[in-house]
């Protein structure tokens, strides 16, 4: 597992290195079966497995999943505590097998909100699948893009405060340095599924270069194949960072 950024190289692409997931369309999927919108975060559930299967069929080395916003806690408290409690099941029930297959996990964002259970839950998760070597999974719980940027910038503030840092010098590496996601690759791939085609505040520095595929199916319905197709578009896309990708 490579745990250092790269430099983006324009040209053809091959499997994404790191896929990022908007998992959206929980609750539609609830309300056309006329069922609550816990079951839809349930059955996203399922489907959150066929993401991470997908993943290490295709060789992807890192999977981040947005698993929960800053926003989502204006959410009615009965699907908040719905949520937590999902969360506290997935990394109860998912520990020794996402460990066999060799999956890292890691908990991403303001994990000191979370329900006491779930927060102890995803900390073993994290423990017991420490060393994983065929894919990081990053599940962002209570985070959002502005909310990390704020805290990055927080972070440097201090530092130029206390005289450690230059104003003058600051630089985007800097800035990286005080993401949650510090030392990954930013996302090749972003999928996010029902068709909406909107960030939601996600990962909005590490998106900056990102591909975009958008998956027509509501998140519960999301198969490894749905993962697949995504990958496979993406071999057909031509990156370019800004730049121009010499035609000779
Ligand atoms: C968006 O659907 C989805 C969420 C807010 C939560 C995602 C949670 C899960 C997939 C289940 C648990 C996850 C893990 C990692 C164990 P929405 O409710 O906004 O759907 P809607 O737009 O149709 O209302």
């Amino acid at each position: 597992m490579s745990s250092t950024s790269r430099s983006p190289h324009p040209g053809d692409c091959s499997v994404p290195v790191h896929v990022a997931i908007i998992m959206d369309g929980n609750g539609r999927w609830a309300r056309e079966k006329g069922l609550p919108r816990h079951e839809g975060h349930r059955a996203g559930m399922k489907a959150v497995r066929e993401a991470v299967e997908g993943a290490v069929e295709s060789g992807v080395e890192i999977l981040t999943l947005f698993a929960f916003s800053t926003e989502n806690w204006q959410r009615p408290p009965d699907e908040i505590s719905a949520l937590m409690t999902l969360l506290q099941l997935y990394a109860e029930r998912e520990g020794s097998e996402l460990k066999e297959k060799g999956v890292e996990v890691r908990v991403l964002g303001e994990r000191s909100r979370l329900a006491p259970g779930a927060r102890a839950a995803v900390e073993r998760i994290e423990d017991s699948t420490r060393g994983g070597e065929a894919l990081q999974l990053n599940l962002m719980i209570s985070y959002s893009g502005r909310a990390e940027i704020v805290r990055a910038v927080r972070t440097l503030a201090r530092r130029v405060a206390s005289g450690e840092l230059d104003p003058d010098e600051v630089e985007a590496s800097h800035v990286e340095g005080a993401l949650y996601t510090t030392g990954l690759p930013d996302p090749d791939l972003l999928i996010r599924s029902s068709g909406e085609l909107r960030l939601s505040n996600f990962m909005l520095w590490q998106l900056a270069y990102t591909e975009i595929h958008i998956a027509p199916v509501l998140w519960p319905d999301f198969t490894r194949k749905d993962f697949q197709r995504a990958v496979q578009e993406f071999d057909s896309r031509e990156r370019r960072f800004g730049r121009v990708v010499s035609s000779t």
